[in-house]
């Protein structure tokens, strides 16, 4: 259990600098699973030192796999193939992690053992039957509890899997990811079909490794012929981590900042679309590509925000960034929309509620709506909020406090290092008053 840590943020100032964010999140624990199932020696850079990335990493050296590292963001992963795991000897642990339980559960379908996957209270309350049901159409048997929430009993049937065709209900990248290994592990081909674009690096990195995915349209499909072969993966700096910056630069008067070598796979820019509806000023410098995967440095700087309806296509392509764009919409003249994200209701915590909550307590007019959220343009007060244990509710509360009228504690904060322990250390030289307690 990490101690319980409060946030306490001073009003006012600007951000000012340049920095680098951290390793993007879904990569880095993307490049321990295919790294570890391939043949040869892959050497990982940029990696996110993160409680979540840790808990894929730790989870693969407890089936086996010789993991070196992170040191200054550098991993060696000694791969065993794709038929080399072996069990684990207690149940695998995943923290707070919900791409390693969901991504996992698919990989860990098709083992020739038997395996427990648990979590902290959070990750025992998230939905998994989104993953099982599919999974137990392949042949998969893994055995929830009674609503479907983890603890995960997986039974390796190995050999047994069968390809099928899924059109998934809901856009969401974990779901398709999770899919697409086990297809690695089953006769046939297994094809997944998403009803928007959600983000694709897993298919990106597959093919990284010479493993065959064919994409056609807004389908992907795998089969069990292919082999992984060690490779080098750069992994950029996290958008997700960078947008709290995108909405801090544009919300503080007097801003003006780059984030370098931010990954800007067109799957995970929403967030830039979003704020550039809404009047921000972000340019998008030294655009390149970086083993497979866009990367540019992004500049900021201070913009009179305006409200909008958010278009419901970037709402997947924007999924971990609402929390911050919802401060952002608090600053935004006149009153900004959110419909079509339920989702966010079954992330980390209820995003929707707990955002609402928050805002609410400190003056902000936020009405929370079934999938989604109103917010007029309101002066952001001083207050106490709590973050539920919500990494990104902790750092978007932090980010409030550029335009609040008075102090901000936040509580709860310990999971900022879930996805971006350097979060206070980076803001504070920014130009954030941040301290904690
Ligand atoms: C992720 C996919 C998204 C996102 C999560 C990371 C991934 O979840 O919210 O933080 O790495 O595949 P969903 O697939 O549930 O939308």
């Amino acid at each position: 259990m990490s101690q319980s840590i409060t946030f306490k943020v001073q009003p006012g100032g600007s951000l000012r600098g340049e920095i680098r964010v951290p390793g993007d999140k879904s990569m880095s624990h993307r490049s321990i699973m295919l790294g570890s199932l391939a043949e040869g020696v892959t050497h990982v850079r940029g990696f996110l030192n993160a409680e979540d990335a840790m808990s894929t990493l730790e989870a693969f050296r407890a089936m086996g796999v010789e993991i070196e590292g992170p040191v200054n963001g550098e991993v060696t992963i000694h791969g065993v193939g794709k038929h080399g795991l072996k069990a684990p000897q207690k149940p695998l642990y995943l923290g707070n992690s919900g791409t390693s339980m969901r991504l996992l559960s698919g990989l860990l379908a098709g083992q020739p053992f038997d395996c427990v996957l648990t979590g902290d209270k959070s990750l025992e309350s998230r939905p998994m039957k989104r993953v099982t049901a599919p999974l137990a159409q392949m042949g998969a048997e893994i055995e929830t509890q009674e609503n479907g929430t983890a603890p995960l009993h997986i039974k390796g049937k190995a050999g047994k899997l069968k390809g099928i065709h899924y059109d998934m209900p809901i856009a969401s990248a974990q779901v398709k990811s999770c899919l697409l290994l086990a297809g690695m592990y089953a006769e046939g081909e297994t094809s997944v079909t998403e009803p928007a674009p959600t983000r694709d690096h897993t298919e990106r990195m597959l093919s990284g490794f010479g493993y065959p995915v064919v994409r056609e349209g807004s389908t992907a499909k795998i089969n069990n012929q292919g082999k992984l072969t060690a490779t080098e993966i750069d992994v950029p700096s996290d958008i997700s981590s960078a947008a709290f910056f995108l909405v801090g630069g544009s919300i503080a008067p007097d801003s003006d900042i780059t984030l370098k070598h931010v990954g800007i796979n067109p799957t995970r820019t929403g967030v830039i679309d979003i704020l550039r509806l809404m009047g921000a000023n972000i340019e998008v410098l030294n655009e390149r590509e970086v083993g497979g995967e866009p990367v540019a440095d992004l500049r900021v700087r201070s913009a009179q925000l305006k409200g909008i309806a958010i278009p419901e296509h970037l709402v997947p392509l924007a999924i971990d960034e609402f929390p911050v764009l919802f401060v952002a919409a608090a600053c935004a003249e006149g009153k900004t929309i959110l419909t079509g994200a339920k989702e966010l209701r079954v992330k980390e915590s209820d995003r929707i509620q707990v955002m609402a909550d928050g805002l609410q307590i400190l003056g902000v007019d936020a009405q929370p709506t079934e999938d989604g959220m109103v917010i007029q343009n309101s002066q952001i007060g001083s207050g106490e909020v709590d973050s539920h244990g919500d990494h990104r509710i902790a750092m978007a509360f932090s980010i409030a406090g550029l335009r609040a009228n008075g102090p901000i504690t936040i509580k709860d904060c310990a999971n900022v290092n879930t996805s971006f322990p350097e979060f206070k250390q980076l803001a504070t030289q920014l130009g954030l008053n941040l301290s904690s307690i």
